[in-house]
């Protein structure tokens, strides 16, 4: 089976072809805000200006591995949640390929993407997964039949608080890693609140707290003291999950998943627990086309596809809405 997958919820435009196996290509074109953070209407107007040499280059490299157009099965797009104008512009390249092909679309719901690319570049069959990206943060696990989100943010993903900081503390987008380069240098452990309502997480208190600690405190002591609290927070979270389902794995996805400290301070709960923890390789924790292409193969197998009359975006679209149609029996 191969599967063309399309990705452009925010930034990242995105696309890959893959089989149950292999990645068989993948074309990536990256928006670049000039300033400030992202722009819905401009980086749709990206997307929208790099669809067709994006899908072109795809075939190119496809082609240098023997695989031709007229075998694709079937159109994954990331269908949310994610910017209204930015999901519209895929959806409508997606819709094309799928009349001009002649085949399906698959309508995949972004953060499960997420879940599914770490589960299959990793030995983790069902984890708890703690998904931190710009605009989302969720501990979610598999239960019952359906993605279950155990705990989220009520306010802003972790990223994009880590971002607004930086902007505040004059550091260039994205903020996430230059606030662990900082973090490195510290001298002093400052409080700053630390908002866990029961399951649920806040973080835009912070950002402001930490903006506010500035004033009085080093950048680096402020950078340390942000990640200690926010990650210890998240790692919280993920940890009464585990404790909650019975599990035995805990998945990290999200771009903020690169972040060291996050990684070693989720390890060394894993290891108290005695959970395996997983990681997969960097350029699967990003936003990529090959996780919508390959969750796309993985409900097209099920018969999960869409017609085009059904094939609107949801910029809003929840983890737990999805029904998971292809997913092995559950573990008791
Ligand atoms: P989504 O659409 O899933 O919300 P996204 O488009 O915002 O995702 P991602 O690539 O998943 O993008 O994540 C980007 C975020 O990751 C940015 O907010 C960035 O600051 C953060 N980030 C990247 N590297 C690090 C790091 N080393 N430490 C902390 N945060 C990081
Ligand atoms: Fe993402």
């Amino acid at each position: 089976t191969f599967i063309l997958g399309i990705e452009g919820t925010a930034w990242n435009l995105s696309a890959a072809i893959v089989t149950e196996t292999e990645i068989i290509a993948e074309v990536t074109e990256t928006y670049k805000p000039i300033a400030g953070g992202i722009h819905p209407r401009e980086a749709a107007q990206h997307h929208a200006k790099y669809a067709a040499s994006v899908i072109k280059r795809l075939f190119a490299e496809a082609k240098e591995k023997g695989v031709e157009p007229s075998e694709i099965d079937g159109i994954a797009f990331s269908q949310g949640p994610g910017l209204g104008p930015c999901l519209r512009t895929v959806a409508t390249a997606a819709r094309m390929l799928s009349i001009s092909l002649g085949v399906p679309l698959i309508g995949v719901n972004h953060c499960i993407a997420h879940i599914e690319i770490g589960i299959w570049r990793t030995p983790a069959t069902d984890p708890v997964v703690l998904y931190v990206s710009g605009a989302n943060s969720q501990v979610i696990s598999y239960m019952g039949g359906q993605y279950r989100v155990f705990g989220e943010t009520l306010d802003i993903g972790l990223g994009n608080a880590l971002d607004k900081f930086a902007r505040g503390a004059n550091l260039p987008h994205p903020g996430g890693p230059k606030i662990e380069a900082y973090a490195k240098d510290a001298k002093k452990y400052i409080h700053l609140p630390y908002v866990v309502k029961g399951m649920d997480l806040s973080f835009s208190g912070l950002s402001t707290a930490a903006s506010e600690a500035l004033k009085k405190a080093p950048l680096e002591d402020v950078c340390f003291s942000y990640q200690e609290t926010a990650f210890a927070m998240v790692v919280e979270v993920a940890e009464r999950a585990l404790a909650h389902t019975g599990k035995k794995e805990v998945l990290l996805a999200g771009g903020v998943g690169a972040n060291t400290r996050l990684r070693e301070m989720l390890n060394d709960m894993c290891e108290a627990r005695g959970a395996k923890f997983y990681v997969p390789e960097k350029r699967f924790m990003g936003d990529n086309g090959t996780m919508i292409a390959y969750t796309g193969l993985l409900m097209y197998k099920s018969g999960n596809t869409l017609s085009l009359e059904d094939s609107r975006v949801n910029p809003s679209y929840r983890t737990d809405d999805v029904k998971v149609t292809w997913i092995r029996e559950e573990e008791t």
